[in-house]
């Protein structure tokens, strides 16, 4: 079964999506790690951000998933940068270069190469995003689009923040979270929307494990129509 997890920053995407995949045994791909380690890289070559100059550096680039004991896990040239791609700097950068062209085909074919592969092996796949419903997996079996109050999002994301080291304010954060948000939903390519056929789940208010619940509830009840 491919499952896809769309929605704005800080809807709660990543920490449900995990355990979603954790509790059905399935691979667990997000793929906004993949567009933090392509910022990442751009950031230490001190290139711009534009498809001239980010184009030449990803051919040369090596990208890898990983999945581990404690999740996934991206390397770069070798090198894991899973804790160094979680800064708000990475964060704003790889919303810049996830709009351009050639960045969006070389990461849609790895994911859809990672799940395929589970697929093969008889797992399943939960992949998180901006448009792994819509553009990465269009006839997934499950879409989930995750919403939450601007305040909300802001402030878990500060808390996640924090827990990294990095201390900002509330309205900082909600500032960047509304810019971020902006961007990914008025690019031209692959623009963060809700897919027609996806189930929308408002966060607001609700734990993760809730949010966790509510998702399995649909997947039991797609399996069970899906054996009828
Ligand atoms: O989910 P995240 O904050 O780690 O994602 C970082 C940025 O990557 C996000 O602002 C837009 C981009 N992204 C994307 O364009 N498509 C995806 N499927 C996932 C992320």
């Amino acid at each position: 079964m491919v499952i896809t997890i769309d929605g704005p920053a800080g809807s709660g995407k990543s920490t449900t999506a995990r355990l979603l995949a954790d509790r059905l045994g399935y691979l667990y791909l997000d793929t906004g790690a993949m567009y933090r380690a392509v910022a990442l890289a751009v950031l230490r070559a001190g290139v711009r951000p534009t498809e001239e100059e980010v184009a030449p550096l990803l051919q040369r680039l090596r990208l890898v998933v990983r999945h581990e004991a404690d999740g996934m896990h991206v390397l770069l040239d070798g090198e894991d940068v899973t804790p160094a791609i979680r800064t708000s700097e990475v964060g704003a950068l790889a919303s810049e270069i996830s709009r351009l062209a050639p960045v969006r085909q070389k990461l849609v074919a790895v994911q859809r190469e990672a799940a395929r592969r589970a697929l093969q092996a008889g797992g399943g796949v939960v992949l998180e995003g901006r448009d792994t419903g819509t553009v990465v997996f269009p006839g997934a079996d499950l879409k989930v689009f995750m919403v939450a109050e601007p305040q909300e999002r802001a402030r878990r994301r500060r808390e996640e923040l924090r827990r990294r080291g990095e201390e900002r304010t509330l309205d900082e954060v909600l500032a960047e979270i509304e810019q971020r948000d902006r961007q990914d939903r008025e690019r031209a390519l692959a623009p963060l929307r809700k897919a027609p056929d996806a189930f929308e789940l408002d966060t607001t208010g609700l734990t993760i494990e809730q949010q966790v619940d509510l998702i399995l509830a649909e997947v039991r009840e797609r399996q069970r129509r899906a054996a009828v």
